[in-house]
């Protein structure tokens, strides 16, 4: 029996740690100028056989599929996921009762396979081995996926390696597609349309071209189900101001000049929870991106009742546990401890650049020398510079869509950090020249109050940020992103189970694991290596909505 060396069990991404922060801006800014001038699903369109539609409508029985986006995270929460899906069959408790689910004969991933950006080894550890792993010894679906944007921040290179070449397959699973995007032909006439709206929401003519053709094979009785990265309901009612959340018209065109009607369920992650949205003619728009990415607030934005109609019909987690999980933020020098680096730097930064200025009379006490140092702010040109610079910056991080806002809470909260960055130096000061008798302005005072600084500057600052968020999150319903990856919570996780019976019906089951497992064992099934569980305190998946779709 192969003995496999167990697998790299990888922690949450941490966000804030300032190399992987430097990481993903690098990425997205050149997946910004190079995947928007060169797009990739050109050349792939290019490169590749044609592709139809990939067709189960022939299934005998009750036809079961599954949808889980937002996926390679921590191994803790990706593999929870992934061992549910991958059991033949899973009985779920709901209203006092159980309701007994098959694994899918296909697995639909949705987008956002890796995280915090793509490249092979990202995909190998954190979203293929898990998956590997969780299908070992069991029935293997047929795999099909769309990216999301963080597919995307390589152009689409690391993605395409991993679910465009059926001859590799993914996690010893088939997949089928050459392309970014899909079309699958299910029983009773239902058909999955899985879109590609690469970084902005721009559809591509190949694509456009390819989904002519599938429509041109659809009778008047077909009914759609679309697959698309982004919540833009969510989005765009949360955002009004914002231009790129204007009502997606990708989906729209899609719809009306190319389908020839409306799509009865939308299917999307992006957004890591849990919610169901319907209008009045019984549409559903789901977004569900709890296949492992850290948590994001159910509270806010508040999205039950959208502009566009629909309205909230689920949420996961409610409301209340989303509010009380936003007071981790006060904890955030604890949970984000990489982050206090780029803190630490700008507090000694900031005191170094304002002790310059200083003379020993200018110290004698805090109003002499915050004087004096906003006095250099305005004469120096560098002192200037650099406030300007981090005015700007924190101006630049704010999240929200009116400008006056923008302007007001980015300044309040760079003043914030400069204040307490003055307060750190001046402590550090009064302690070297006080505590320590040095001499003011001697090498060993500066470099010993620049070091103080550096090390009390980090924890401080990122205390500083934490509140920022709670704040804002809580009082302001903005930042529902900054607030939540920065608590890197890997519970709540959740995906979706399809199933389509003889009569045609469409049933979407959404199933949670509230607590994922922190501790596993080897383990051999059917003479495969793999993982279990071993962790008493993690709970079983459990149903927690359930919504049915008539013909
Ligand atoms: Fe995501």
């Amino acid at each position: 029996m192969a003995q496999e060396k167990p697998p790299r069990r990888r922690s949450m991404v941490g966000w804030y740690d300032p190399r992987v922060l430097a990481h993903s801006a690098y990425q997205v800014a050149i997946a910004n100028i190079f995947g928007r001038h060169s797009d990739t699903r050109l050349i792939e369109a290019l490169a590749s056989q044609p592709q139809a539609e990939f067709n189960y409508s022939a299934a005998q029985g009750d036809f079961w599929f599954d949808y889980a986006a937002d996926i390679g995270d921590g191994w803790n929460s990706t593999f929870a996921v992934a061992d549910a899906i991958a059991r033949p069959e899973l009985t779920l408790q709901h209203d006092g009762g159980t309701v007994t689910t098959q694994s899918g004969k296909v697995l639909v991933l949705g987008g956002d396979e890796v995280y915090p950006y793509p490249t092979r080894n990202e995909y190998d550890t954190r979203t293929e081995t898990p998956y590997r792993l969780a299908f070992a010894g069991r029935p293997r679906p047929d795999v099909f996926a769309i990216p999301g944007n963080h597919d995307w921040y390589d152009s689409l290179v690391a993605f395409s390696r991993t679910f465009c070449r059926p001859e590799r397959g993914f996690a010893g699973c088939h997949t089928r597609q050459t392309r970014s995007y899909f079309a699958l032909q299910l029983p009773a006439n239902w058909w999955l349309l899985a879109i590609d709206l690469q970084l902005g929401a721009d559809l591509d003519e190949p694509q456009v071209q390819y989904f002519q053709k599938v429509a041109a094979r659809m009778d008047d009785a077909a009914r759609l189900i679309f697959c698309v990265p982004e919540p833009r309901w969510i989005l765009e009612d949360a955002y009004p101001r914002h231009s790129s959340y204007e009502e997606l018209t990708s989906t729209r065109f899609l719809e009306e000049k190319v389908f020839r009607r409306k799509a009865r369920v939308f299917l999307t992650g992006d957004l890591h929870f849990y919610k169901r949205h319907e209008n009045a003619e019984g549409v559903q728009k789901i977004t569900s991106g709890g296949g492992g990415a850290f948590l994001h607030p159910t509270h806010a934005p508040a999205t039950r009742q959208l502009r566009n109609g629909f309205a909230e019909r689920a949420a996961y987690p409610d409301a209340q546990t989303s509010k009380r999980l936003s007071w981790r933020n006060l904890l955030f020098p604890f949970i984000n401890p990489k982050s206090g680096w780029l803190y630490a730097f700008l507090y000694a930064m900031s005191a170094w650049l304002a002790s310059a200025s200083l003379e020993a009379s200018d110290v004698i006490n805090i109003p002499t020398a915050l004087a004096a140092a906003t006095n250099a702010a305005i004469r120096d040109p560098l002192n200037g510079m650099w406030l300007v610079t981090v005015i700007a910056a924190f101006i630049f991080f704010t999240d929200t869509h009116v400008r006056s806002w923008r302007i007001l809470g980015g300044a309040s909260h760079a003043l914030l950090h400069l204040a307490a960055a003055f307060f750190v130096g001046w402590i550090a000061l009064r302690l070297t020249t006080q505590a320590f008798h040095l001499s003011y302005g001697s090498i060993a005072q500066l470099l010993i109050s620049g070091l103080v600084v550096f090390v009390v500057g980090g924890p401080v600052g990122a205390f500083i940020l934490g509140v920022y968020l709670f704040v804002s999150i809580r009082i302001f319903g903005r930042h529902y992103n900054e607030a939540f990856s920065s608590l890197r919570i890997q519970d709540f996780k959740q995906w979706l189970r399809l199933r389509i019976d003889a009569s045609g019906v469409l049933t979407i089951h959404a199933i949670a694991i509230d607590r994922v497992p922190r501790r596993w064992r080897a383990a051999q099934r059917g003479g495969e290596s793999t993982m279990e569980a071993d962790d008493a305190r993690a709970s079983a998946p459990r149903l927690i909505d359930k919504v049915e779709v008539r013909p």
